[in-house]
């Protein structure tokens, strides 16, 4: 019988690092967003680890007016990114004048961010803030930063806390590489 072939994991970020920096994500963006009304966007499949945990410390705050997600294709089971970025599923919450906050899981050759945000202009909002977990900056190919960064990473592959390969290891609480 075939085995499931089961590559190497080395973790790179605890879930307690994760935790801590999560935690002080919200707290510069509740101090940022002041009386703004905000959206909570995510890109699936990836953010919703993240998501769900930094909208728990938003819990009960007046300014929160609702979550939607976003579904763009991406990496498939390969370990590159398409240049062509897709939106598969839209967000059906009315953004127009208001203040969005885009979530995803990490931010690699900017493409898939540049093309939301993009987006996400034509049905004008007052103001989109974007925030992703990671940070691979030297994989960058277009030019875009993210408003909140939880961590800077190489450009090594990495999974857990949302992030997949071939759509395995997004459950493990802790960041790893994978090989
Ligand atoms: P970008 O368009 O190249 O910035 O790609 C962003 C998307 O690629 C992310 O939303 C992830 O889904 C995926 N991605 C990029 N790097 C990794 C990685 O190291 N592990 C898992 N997914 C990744
Ligand atoms: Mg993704």
């Amino acid at each position: 019988m075939d085995r499931i072939e089961q590559p190497k994991l080395k973790e790179l970020i605890s879930a307690g690092e994760i935790r801590n920096r999560v935690s002080e994500l919200a707290s510069e963006i509740l101090h940022d967003i002041q009386g703004d009304e905000l959206i909570v966007i995510g890109l699936l499949t990836g953010s919703f680890v993240f998501l769900a945990d930094l909208i728990r410390k938003f819990c009960q705050h007046p300014s929160l007016l609702g979550i939607d997600f976003l579904t763009v294709s991406s990496y498939g089971s390969k370990m590159h990114s398409s240049d062509n970025v897709r939106i598969d599923h839209d967000i059906r919450i009315d953004i127009a004048n208001k203040a969005v906050l885009l979530v995803d899981d990490i931010l690699d050759t900017g493409q898939t961010l540049q093309a939301v945000v993009h987006h996400l202009r034509q049905k004008n909002p007052e103001k989109i803030r974007t925030c992703v977990m990671l940070d691979k900056s030297e994989a960058r190919k277009v030019d875009i930063t993210a408003d909140y960064v939880g961590f800077k990473i190489s450009n090594a592959f990495v999974v857990g806390y949302g992030l997949d390969y071939d759509n395995r290891f997004r459950e493990l609480s802790y960041i790893a590489t994978v090989s």
